[in-house]
């Protein structure tokens, strides 16, 4: 039986905020898998603020996508047919398999999933790039110390609230940043943050300063632009500010907006770092090894956002990320005739 692959592809760069006529999408056959390759039926798609730098030309940690080609994502299939030595029919695996239905692949880049750990779309978020963004960047960037105050931005999101938990975890005292009251609840009341602001409400200068009176020792950001200038006016000593991400700039249409006040690094004689989790990869068993003992003692939580539909809702999807229409990790599960 000839498998019909539907496909999202770039349409065009975005100027600010996508469109949906910046993607199309195309039906084709999909190809037969050659001697060393193998088929993959994927069922959950990553969506993640990243893809919409991916869709910009230029240079960034991974080359842009091309016009006309397959939108970039990172997924989780099974393998339906398979010419590889490695591989057999029926394996959950995880790669980057592209916004679309069924994917070739050499094995290259591609992982087993060890489906006994957690749900797929556990795998894509907790146990996948999220948590481990959240475990080397906090811990190695962020250096947090027992008793020391960390605030988080975007801290309901994938990374965000794992990062937040796991200062927890240390013994630190966690301020998240988030938007709405319902975020900022969940943050407090089920993930054990000390403080929530809701930046949605304003005044995020008043209740840095009732939260974190002592000032701000690591600062692990998802979300640059004002919020960031306003937790650099709250450095600490030799405060330390992650770089994990700016989705609040992603959209800009001219140049992303830095801190004016860049020069508190100084006052506080504090620095500022970006990172890139796959510069660890020679590290990830390891943490997902802490990840995943933290969530089987109950130490750590995780909540996945998934939303049902075909290869079509994909841009939808991924727009509400920039709306916070997502608590946690966002996924896009699709429907088995899809
Ligand atoms: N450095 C790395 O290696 C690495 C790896 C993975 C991800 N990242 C970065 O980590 C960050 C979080 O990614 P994620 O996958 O966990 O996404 P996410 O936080 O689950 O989703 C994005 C969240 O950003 C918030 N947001 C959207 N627009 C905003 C704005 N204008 N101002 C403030 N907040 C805004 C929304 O929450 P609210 O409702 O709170 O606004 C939304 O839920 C991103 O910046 C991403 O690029 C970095």
């Amino acid at each position: 039986m000839t498998l019909i692959n539907l496909q999202c592809r770039l349409a065009a760069r975005p100027i600010g905020l996508p469109k949906a006529s910046d993607w199309d999408f195309a039906e084709e056959p999909a190809p037969e898998p050659e001697e060393g390759q193998f088929r993959v039926q994927v069922d959950y798609l990553s969506v993640d603020p990243a893809m919409r730098s991916w869709m910009n030309a230029g240079r960034s940690y991974v080359p842009p996508v091309e016009i006309g080609e397959v939108m970039r994502a990172g997924g989780i299939g099974h393998v339906i047919e398979s010419r590889h030595p490695d591989h057999a029919v029926g394996e959950v695996v995880y790669g980057v398999f592209g916004v679309q239905r069924y994917a070739l692949s050499d094995g290259r880049g591609v992982t087993r999933v060890d489906t006994s750990l957690g749900s797929a779309p556990m795998q894509l978020g907790v146990l996948g790039t999220g948590g481990l963004t959240a475990y080397f960047g906090l811990l190695d960037i962020g250096r947090p110390e027992p008793g020391q105050t960390v605030v988080v931005s975007g801290a309901a999101g994938s990374v965000g609230s794992i990062a937040g938990q796991i200062a927890r975890i240390k013994g630190c005292r966690v301020v998240g940043i988030a938007g709405g009251a319902d975020k900022c609840q969940w943050l407090v009341d089920e993930l054990g943050f000390d403080a929530a602001i809701d930046y949605k409400a304003g005044d995020v200068r008043g209740q840095l300063r009732l939260h974190a009176p002592d000032g701000v020792d690591v600062f692990f950001d998802n979300v640059g632009g004002e919020i960031l200038e306003e937790v650099l006016r709250r450095l600490a000593r030799g405060a330390r500010i992650v770089v994990c991400g700016a989705v609040s700039q992603y959209n800009s249409e001219g140049v992303p907006k830095g801190p004016g006040n860049y020069m508190q690094l100084l006052v506080a004689r504090a620095s500022m770092t970006g990172f890139v989790v796959f510069d660890y990869a020679d590290r990830y068993a390891e943490g997902l090894a802490q990840l995943a003992s933290w969530l089987e003692s109950g130490e750590l939580r995780s909540r996945e956002d998934v939303v049902h539909g075909d290869i079509r809702q994909f841009p939808e999807a991924l727009l509400g990320l920039f709306e916070g229409a997502n608590t946690g990790k966002l996924v896009l599960a699709l429907d088995s005739e899809g």
